[in-house]
């Protein structure tokens, strides 16, 4: 599987036969990780034209905090092929803000969107995240059965973002059945109209409209700001909205689907989730290293240097695999068992460096609100294995496509609906 060579020439590079799209990683995920990054925490494969895979816990925060060394942009090469961006391949068609720009565009990016996600703002916003998923929940307790993905995590995630950006909520299904699509590995999905175009259709429609009836809101708020002295345009809007969604829905509902799957049969973890808060912030973080809803995502080298002993060049894409760092037992003992109190807790579920999680904050902030609510009213619920699917696409974010779970049926607790049906 692997050879080492002397430094310095693209023969001396340590390889590995890793397809990051093959079925086998879907089926064997954590495994297959762990076999590459036993081999060598930075290692190259011939895949997709060559790149590299970082998957020890050390490469991959050090490769990831040196914003001169890479790009996420795309460009076009010296052949003409389109390169760089955040994925492999690189994907024709859209772009997504801030993730895909560098400096200094991207601090400009990075300050229009960073204050309605702020630890502050985010706190800000505690009771109304607790609103949302009491409605969320009302919708499904008296039916003593229901996908927890699609009917809990992604709404609730998908109804809060909407309200933070002031888009329409009743547009919620719109935006998180693509976006659910996309990322689970539906046939077709990422594709299509009903896919990401859709999306991107969508959000350009809105903009144009608010553009010529503005409101009061996020939305509203970047259509009318400057950058660098100009104003923005409709496109950079869009693009910045659609990172916010797609960054933010399957990755949130996948970590609360991730920890109710791995709690259903442990009554006392469950109660103390509910009653002890201090516990509930560890464990929100063990979820994060464990469940990693962030698989890996890709940049591309801007000059040559070395990392971990291997000879990155100019040019190269490297494959940033933030759950193989997770799962390093270089910085964490035993890592495939979930230890609740663990502490310390360097995981890399957000990413490091400048393109480190925009909506952190508000992750964790669902996650702590929604899922003692729900083990609170739903204190009973089982996974029916038969009916539970983890992603098909699995290399970008970690996830169920279905997570069906069967309960006690409970009753609501709101007295008005924030909407009729979700
Ligand atoms: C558990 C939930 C989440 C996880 C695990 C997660 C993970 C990540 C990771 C690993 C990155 C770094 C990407 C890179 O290196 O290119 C990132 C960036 C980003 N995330 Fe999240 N994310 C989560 C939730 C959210 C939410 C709720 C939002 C909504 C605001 C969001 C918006 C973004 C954006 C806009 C970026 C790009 C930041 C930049 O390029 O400056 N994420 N996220």
């Amino acid at each position: 599987m692997s050879n080492v060579q002397p430094a310095g020439s693209a023969e001396t590079r340590e390889s590995v036969d890793f397809d990051i799209h093959a079925p086998e990683y879907a089926e064997r995920t954590t495994g297959y990780e762990a076999q590459v990054r036993s081999k060598c925490p930075v290692a190259w494969t011939e895949s997709y034209g060559g790149h590299w895979l970082i998957s020890g816990h050390h490469a991959v925060g050090a490769g990831l905090r040196d914003r001169n060394r890479f790009t996420a942009e795309k460009y076009i090469d010296e052949n003409g092929q389109l390169k760089g961006g955040i994925t492999i391949p690189t994907a024709e068609g859209y772009r997504a803000l801030p993730n895909e720009s560098d400096p200094p565009e991207w601090d400009g990016y990075r300050k229009l969107v960073s204050r309605p996600f702020s630890p502050l703002a985010v706190d800000e916003r505690r009771d109304r995240i607790a609103e949302f998923a009491d409605e969320v929940i009302d919708h499904m307790i008296e039916a003593g059965e229901a996908d927890f993905v699609m009917q809990v995590g992604s709404p609730v995630t998908a109804l809060i973002t909407l309200d933070i950006l002031g888009l329409p909520l009743a547009d919620w299904r719109f935006y998180a059945e693509r976006i659910h699509q996309t990322f689970s590995g539906v046939p077709g999905g990422g594709e299509s109209e009903a896919g990401i175009p859709g999306i991107q259709k969508r959000l350009s429609e809105t903009i144009a409209a608010r553009r010529a009836q503005p409101e009061t809101g996020v939305l509203d708020d970047l259509i009318a700001s400057d950058i660098d002295g100009r104003p923005t345009t409709d496109e950079e809007v869009k693009d910045l909205i659609y990172d916010i969604l797609v960054g933010g829905f399957d990755t949130t509902a996948g970590l609360m689907a991730g920890a109710l799957r791995y709690l259903q049969d442990k009554p006392e973890i469950k109660a103390r989730l509910v009653d002890d808060t201090d516990f509930l912030r560890t464990a929100t973080e063990e979820f994060l290293r464990w469940v990693s809803p962030a698989v890996g995502l890709a940049k591309s080298a801007t000059q040559d240097f070395e990392l971990e002993g291997q000879s990155i060049k100019a040019g190269d894409k490297m494959w940033f695999m933030y759950r193989a760092a997770n799962w390093d037992p270089a910085e964490f003992d035993d890592p495939a068992e979930p230890d609740l109190e663990r502490s310390p807790n360097r995981h890399y579920a957000f990413g490091a460096g400048i393109h480190r999680c925009l909506g952190s904050n508000l992750a964790r902030a669902i996650f702590q609100t929604v899922v003692p609510r729900f083990l609170e009213r739903i204190p009973d619920y089982t996974v029916d294995a038969d009916n539970t699917h983890n992603y098909a696409f699995a290399c970008v974010n970690a996830g169920f496509s279905e997570l069906r779970i069967r309960y006690t049926p409970g009753r609501k607790v709101r007295s008005e609906r924030i909407l009729e049906a979700l």
